[in-house]
């Protein structure tokens, strides 16, 4: 399983339940990703995608402890044993889980990769992930750039590997 999310120098990842700083490069190697893949995401996250709907292109898995939820074509899991029980239907490195902050916090233990764009700002945020640099288990394991996006905006890819992930239960 991995994950992949974009931070800011403090590993923060958004503000208002929107995005810190879209960059529309980082959108499309997003998309490459994940594109004909499992992404795995909080509710609160669907309402960041255009038009508050699931992404095209990708199986999305919705979670939510709202049990009549439902969104076009998305699968919805109301529990984490839920969400653990249908990702036995996939390949293992085809799953993506992308968002919001409650989600990383519970799955990325159990992630493999993480494909992380790091810009290099601090920005006010009100959610964040761990610092990864910090676990003992993350170890950055290739980085590219970093690039120019605009004004002082400057922002790198960095793949991160986990030397224990957990198994899944
Ligand atoms: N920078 C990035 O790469 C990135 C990526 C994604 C999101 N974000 C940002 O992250 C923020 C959103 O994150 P967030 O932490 O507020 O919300 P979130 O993780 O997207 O979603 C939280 C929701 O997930 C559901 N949920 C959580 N635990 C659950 C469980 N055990 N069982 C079933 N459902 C569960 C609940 O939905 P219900 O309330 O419906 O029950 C909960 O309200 C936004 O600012 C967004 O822009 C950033």
């Amino acid at each position: 399983m991995n994950f992949i999310v974009a931070v800011d120098q403090e590993w923060n990842i958004g503000k208002d339940g929107d995005l810190l700083q879209p960059i529309s490069e980082d959108l499309k190697q997003f998309k490459a990703r994940t594109l004909n893949r499992i992404v795995v995401l909080g509710r609160k996250t669907l309402h960041t995608f255009p038009g508050g709907k699931p992404l095209r292109g990708r199986t999305n898995i919705i979670l939510t402890r709202q049990k009549d939820f439902s969104a076009d074509g998305a699968i919805i899991c109301n529990s984490f044993a839920e969400l653990f029980e249908q990702l036995r239907s996939y390949k293992d490195n085809d799953i993506f889980i992308v968002g919001g902050g409650e989600i990383y916090k519970e799955l990325i233990p159990y992630c493999k990769i993480g494909y992380v764009t790091k810009i290099h700002k601090t920005f006010k945020a009100d959610t964040s992930i761990p610092n990864l640099d910090k676990t003992g288990t993350w170890k950055a394991v290739r980085k590219d750039g970093p690039y120019h996006f605009r004004d002082d905006i400057y922002y790198s890819y960095l793949e991160y590997r986990n030397s224990e992930p957990l198994p899944m239960p």
